[in-house]
């Protein structure tokens, strides 16, 4: 499998028309998306437009904004913003984007030695940040590479034949070749709403016969999603927080 790897686009059409055309030439074979389509960001016609068309095999599972913009949870435990946001996508997807967010895969979904989930594998809400926890996923799940988004920051945690557990966070781009004697939990970033002080829109690309994950960071028009959270009357927060990858 030559993947490419995606999480949290977040209704940002800029940031993943960034990503399309950064990998366009790249010989992929899947696309891996965990989830968060959409929520924040004004374009989630666009993202899902662009996301239900991708060439090659397409492993996608649901996030918890799409949970709620598609109208399976009412968001009451969403803060103002991203609920305002949520409530707004409802409002304003196709007919056919609205029926692909509902029957989106719920996580964890395993294909081949891979598990992919949205926070972790048996919680989509759960935030996964320390190597604590990512020690007790170790323990209840087996698979080789857990994929998981959610936090919105490029980090990589790996399990040894002793059990010991270390965490790296990404920064930049930076290639990992995988230790055969060694487990993974995965996060590639997020490409429409980045957390980690880097404004770039992040994602990863996967190999799994070489065993290789590669992460990137690359520019987009933050200025135009921008507009479009402005011109939809979106909270400014949504759009401000963009600029400062926060
Ligand atoms: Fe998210």
């Amino acid at each position: 499998m030559r993947a490419l790897v995606v999480s949290d686009l977040h209704s940002n059409a800029e940031a993943l028309r960034a990503v399309v055309s950064k990998t366009r030439r790249k010989r992929l074979d899947s696309v891996i998306c965990l989830g968060d389509f959409v929520g924040y960001g004004a374009e989630p016609n666009q993202v899902l437009d662009v996301m239900r068309t991708l060439r090659g095999a397409r492993y996608y599972i649901r996030g918890n904004h799409d949970r709620v913009a598609s109208g399976i949870d009412d968001g009451s435990s969403f803060n103002h913003a991203a609920r305002a946001a949520a409530l707004w996508t409802r409002n304003h997807l196709s007919a056919v984007n609205r029926r692909f967010l509902a029957e989106l895969t719920v996580g964890p979904l395993q294909h081949e030695d891979l598990l992919l989930c949205h926070g972790s594998p048996y919680d989509e809400d759960e935030y996964l940040f320390t190597e604590h926890h990512a020690g007790l996923v170790f323990k209840l799940f087996a698979a080789r590479v857990i994929f998981y988004g959610h936090t919105h920051l490029p980090v990589l945690f790996s399990i040894d034949e002793r059990g010991r557990v270390e965490g790296a966070s990404i920064r930049g781009d930076a290639t990992v070749d995988l230790d055969p004697a060694k487990r993974y939990l995965i996060n590639p970033g997020s490409v429409g709403q980045p957390r980690d002080r880097n404004p770039q829109s992040s994602f990863a690309l996967y190999d799994s016969g070489r065993g290789r994950i590669k992460f990137f960071r690359i520019d987009y028009d933050i200025e135009a999603t921008q507009r479009s959270i402005h011109a939809a009357g979106l909270p400014r927060i949504l759009a401000d927080r963009l600029a400062i990858g926060s």
